[in-house]
């Protein structure tokens, strides 16, 4: 199943409910919700009472991307405030095992995020434990950047080591997919597709519409 996740950081934050309106007129699946440190990436985002605030204006999959030093001090915190799933960098994290366990114990799905140069064997130990692998296909801390063509391949050779496992797991991808790239990482096996830029640069619905169409048919089985 393909998974339409538009980025929030890329919406006006001043107008962040109209936006999240545009984008469920249009047919998105879930809203992926990047959260920064300054300290982990080189940026800040936002954080809790954002998340707290947007629980109560939608029934939508709320997709938390932690992009912070030791993930596990907040992971009670990001569930009570209303994420589904929550994903953490394993660069960020010495005990992946006990955050993953803290995740489920309080009922929500788990993610296992990658920077673009981390090899997915890093992965391996976790691939029944965690609910989601996320791919990063940009360097984590910016929107609108280039997607990174090497990334490619690292999406293939997870999708078939999971193949090979027997494990239907989502793999997520995130930074710079495009209109003209999104097949090829839908093709890769990713599912889970992140869009920032994409979705919220221009008109929010007509994106959402685009690209729901296109996921619609490949969850039918056709390609566009
Ligand atoms: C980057 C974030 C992304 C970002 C993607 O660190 O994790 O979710 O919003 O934005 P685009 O789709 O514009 O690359
Ligand atoms: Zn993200």
């Amino acid at each position: 199943m393909n998974i339409l996740a538009p980025s929030l950081l890329a919406a006006d934050f001043a107008h962040l409910a109209d936006d999240m309106g545009k984008a469920e007129k249009g047919g998105c699946d879930y809203f992926h919700f990047d959260v920064m440190d300054g300290t982990f990436v080189p940026n800040i985002s936002m954080g809790l009472p954002v998340l707290e605030s947007i629980r109560k204006i939608t029934k939508k999959v709320l997709d938390v991307h932690l992009m912070i030093g030791a993930p596990e001090r907040f992971i009670e915190r990001f569930a009570d405030a209303g994420a589904d799933v929550i994903t953490f960098h394993t660069e960020a994290c010495d005990d992946i095992e006990n955050a993953v366990k803290l995740i489920h114990e309080r009922g929500r799905r788990a993610g296992l995020a990658i920077k673009p140069h981390t090899d997915i064997s890093v992965l391996e130990p976790y691939l029944e434990l965690a609910d989601m692998f996320l791919v990063m296909t940009v360097e984590p801390g910016f929107g609108g950047q280039k997607y990174m063509d090497m990334c490619t391949k690292k999406i293939k050779d997870l999708r078939a080591i999971l193949n090979e496992r027997g494990l239907d797991r989502d793999i997520q991808v995130d930074g710079g997919i495009t209109r003209e790239n999104v097949g090829t990482v839908l093709e890769a096996g990713a599912n889970v597709i992140v869009m920032g830029s994409s979705i919220f640069g221009g008109d929010i619905e007509d994106n959402t519409v685009y690209f729901r169409q296109m996921f619609d048919k490949y969850n039918k089985g056709e390609r566009p």
